[in-house]
């Protein structure tokens, strides 16, 4: 038997890696993404070769370019927003990593995958229902679910038997838990599971406090094609190079922090404090771009299918026919959104001052306060407004008749 796991090298999955061995007797596969978290992958690699994995059987990849173009950026088209505030940064990852989980284990000819996400949150649901969509084969094991190392005192019990290094700082109880990648950092749990509490400020990991934020505001440009980022200030930029620097933008300006009380797909409600400093500038900018180039109604139809969109991705089926009927529709709705975006980032605050485009559908000849250029005729209004004012003088006569 073998089994491919998602492995961050970290003490968690360190120990599953471990119990997969003995409770199972698999033979193990590890597989660490890159997925912009900002760690270094080859300790990953030290541990798992420690762990007595296989050369062969370890896999480390940076995935950061096709997790911004295939995932972020396509969500991003839809301005998706969770519950109308999560950017869904921890969702829109577990869909890539299952992918390469799952055609890791054809590669190798393993029967099975394994995560380390937790019997009563989202991660499981995403992980599995996208491996289930990819392979129906494919078998799922999730040691959270099965094993009896319910404590952090179990766990290290667990650890210290198997001989599995615990950092000093991880001896005590974690603070709280952790998912980071490009997009963004969430942490959740522990100190922060109160909602009545306000969250402490070393929670917040990857951006300046607003008030500690610069004084003077900057201002940058992002050039959109199609309704993807292509460039900032006039350079152009590879999908997970922009991301990284609107998070530094971000970062410096205290932008896309969220404590965020949400409905877990599990039933339950959890607390969250999420950072997202380069995602929010963006999801303003699109907003932005698209403000000048999409038509009225397709961005009010394609507003109102975004909670549908963004709960599908929630969910955890990004690999689903709706889904993919849904980012059809709006990939097509993206055809013109193409243009220039100037943001300026003030303590906390991301917003668009102006946008210009060559398929700009404004026209100042039409909205102009100054005198008519002859592009509009008023007197149109008049009929315009006396049919569309019809049924509202029927309703009214009746009313005032019968009451
Ligand atoms: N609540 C977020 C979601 O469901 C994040 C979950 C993972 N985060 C974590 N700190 N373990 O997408
Ligand atoms: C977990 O339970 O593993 C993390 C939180 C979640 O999946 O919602």
């Amino acid at each position: 038997k073998k089994v491919v796991l998602a492995y961050s090298g970290g003490l968690d999955t360190s120990i599953i890696l471990k119990w997969l061995q003995v409770q199972y007797g698999c033979e193990v596969v590890t597989f660490t993404a890159d997925l912009g978290q900002g760690e270094e992958l080859e300790p990953a690699r030290k541990k798992a070769e420690m762990l007595g994995i296989k050369p062969e059987n370890i896999f480390i990849e940076d995935l950061r370019e096709e997790f911004v173009r295939d995932f972020v950026f396509p969500m991003f088209r839809a301005n998706a927003q969770y519950e109308g505030l999560y950017l869904l940064g921890t969702s829109i990852a577990r869909p890539l990593i299952s992918k390469r989980l799952v055609e890791i284990a054809a590669e190798t000819g393993a029967d099975a995958v394994s995560h380390g996400a937790t019997g009563k949150g989202n991660d499981q649901v995403r992980f599995e229902l996208s491996a289930y969509a990819l392979n129906p084969e494919i078998k799922v094991i999730a040691p959270w679910r099965e094993w009896d190392i319910g404590s952090r005192t179990k766990l290290l019990e667990f650890a210290e038997a198997h001989q599995i290094p615990i950092a000093k700082d991880k001896r005590g109880e974690a603070p709280f838990s952790v998912d980071a990648n490009l997009l963004h950092t969430s942490s959740e749990g522990k100190v922060l599971e109160d909602p009545a509490q306000e969250a402490p400020d070393y929670v917040y990991q990857r951006t300046v406090h607003p008030e500690d934020a610069p004084d003077e505001p900057e201002y940058i440009e992002i050039e959109f094609e199609k309704g993807d980022a292509v460039g900032i200030n006039g350079e152009r930029l590879s999908p997970a190079t922009i991301l990284t620097q609107l998070n530094e933008y971000g970062r410096k300006h205290g932008i896309g922090r969220l404590d965020l009380v949400e409905g877990r797909f599990v039933g339950m409600k959890s607390r969250g404090i999420y950072e997202t400093p380069g995602g929010t500038i963006l999801l303003d900018a699109h907003r932005g771009i698209e403000s000048i180039t999409m038509d009225r109604m397709a961005i009010h139809l394609k507003d109102e299918l975004m909670p549908r969109y963004a709960e599908l991705i929630y969910n955890g089926f990004w690999y689903s026919p709706e889904r993919e009927m849904l980012q059809a529709l709006i990939d097509k709705s993206q055809e013109y959104v193409t243009g220039t975006v100037r943001m300026k980032l003030y303590k906390g605050l991301a917003r668009t001052v102006a946008r210009w485009s060559e398929y700009s559908l404004y026209s100042e000849k039409q909205v102009t306060f100054e005198e008519d250029m002859g592009a509009y005729d008023q007197t149109d209004a008049q009929g315009f407004i006396a049919l569309n004012g019809l049924r509202l003088r029927l309703l009214a006569d009746r009313k005032r008749k019968h009451g």
